[in-house]
């Protein structure tokens, strides 16, 4: 066995290391250090195995990238590692036994350098541990803490609804003046519905606008035809508050212009609409009406749910000629139809709410059904 054969052979050198050793105890006689200290242990196969043992549990207790770094330059740096002495030892061991050393040499080495690799990899990863959390955890999903409100869904869904048909959404301020509210729709100056009883009036030319039909304008004063827009909102009007009227609720206004729009095409787009909303049973009816911005005009009815009874769910119309002209349109080129629904009507219709005052109660109770 050439481990047996080398334990004799260092034994022997040892010997001579005793005698070194001890003429060095006694000290030089000339003041020098003769002799480099015999640190290492005088059987180098042992050493090796002291070295690898003290190696490896450095790297295994390395507790931080700077612990792993240290004991790196420790046992393998380039220069003083504790490995490259073993190495230099290479030299003096007796050349019988040089092979059995540097295998053994070989194997701690690799095991060092795998020891190191894996401390490096356990601890050289951005700080995982931050303020006692452990960032690098699965997050636990959030407790549902709320959802949107009902009115808001229905708005949302509209604007989804609508957007199928090619419909973008347009926005206009809720603080109005005179021309958008009225004039630019056809309501001139002496009509009753500019009457400072039926409007939040904020100054004599800007009020709280009274109907999203105000978007209409802005938008056609800010484009050519074709249009298709859908503006959603708030509107405002004095009314006395109880389970069907507020003094401030929501409409989806429709305007559609092109050439060859007719009334066939408001039906249908309605129908369409309210099928998707409220149901394939729904039947939709207008009857005749009169709007100062539409003509003809007409109040959209709807019953569903094989129900017996129609329910007004808004206006609508095709555009007056008189409105095309307020914005530079030409009469006589396009034609256009409108429409105003009340967004509180139909998502209380959807939900079985027979009181519109819950919906801006905000109470959690009624909110959470939703
Ligand atoms: N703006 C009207 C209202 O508030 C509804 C409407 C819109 C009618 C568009 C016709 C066309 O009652």
């Amino acid at each position: 066995m050439p481990s047996s054969t080398l334990r004799v052979a260092f034994d022997r050198r040892g010997s001579v290391h005793d005698g070194n050793r001890a003429a060095a105890g006694r000290g030089p006689p000339y003041g020098l250090s003769l002799s480099a200290p015999p640190t290492m242990n005088d059987d180098p196969i042992a050493a090796l195995t002291s070295l690898e043992a003290a190696g490896l549990a450095a790297f295994h207790e390395a507790k931080s990238p700077a612990d792993v770094e240290a004991a790196r330059i420790e046992f393998l740096g380039q220069k003083q590692g504790k490995i490259k002495a073993a190495q230099e030892r290479l030299k003096s061991i007796p050349n019988d036994a040089k092979r059995a050393y540097g295998q053994r040499f070989n194997a701690v080495k690799m095991a060092l350098e795998a020891a190191c690799d894996s401390a490096k990899s356990r601890l050289d990863r951005p700080e995982s541990v931050v303020g006692g959390i452990d960032v690098t955890r699965p997050g636990h999903p959030l407790p549902k803490l709320g959802h949107r409100h009902p009115l808001t869904q229905t708005a949302e869904e509209l604007i989804d609804l609508f957007g199928r048909f090619g419909f973008s959404v347009a926005r206009g301020p809720e603080v109005e003046d005179t021309f958008h509210n009225f004039e630019a729709l056809n309501i001139p100056a002496v009509h009753p519905a500019r009457d400072p009883s039926d409007n939040f009036y904020l100054s004599e030319d800007t009020l709280l606008r009274s109907q999203t039909s105000t978007v209409q304008i802005r938008v056609m004063k800010n484009q050519p035809p074709p249009v298709r827009v859908i503006a959603i909102g708030r509107v405002y009007r004095p009314d006395e508050v109880d389970a069907t009227h507020s003094f401030m609720f929501h409409q989806v206004e429709g305007l559609m212009v092109d050439k060859g729009v007719t009334m066939a095409d408001l039906k249908s787009v309605l129908r369409m609409f309210a099928q998707s909303y409220l149901g394939e049973d729904v039947k939709i009816r207008f009857r005749p009406s009169f709007f100062p911005f539409t003509e003809p005009s007409v109040e959209v009815d709807m019953m569903w749910h094989g129900g017996d009874r129609w329910v007004e769910m808004g206006g609508a119309g095709m555009v007056d000629p008189n409105v095309f002209k307020a914005v530079g349109y030409d009469p006589e080129l396009v034609t256009g139809f409108a429409f105003g629904l009340g967004i509180e009507r139909l998502c209380m219709r959807r939900h079985g709410i027979d009181d519109i005052r819950l919906l801006y109660q905000n109470d959690a109770r009624f909110l959470a059904q939703f």
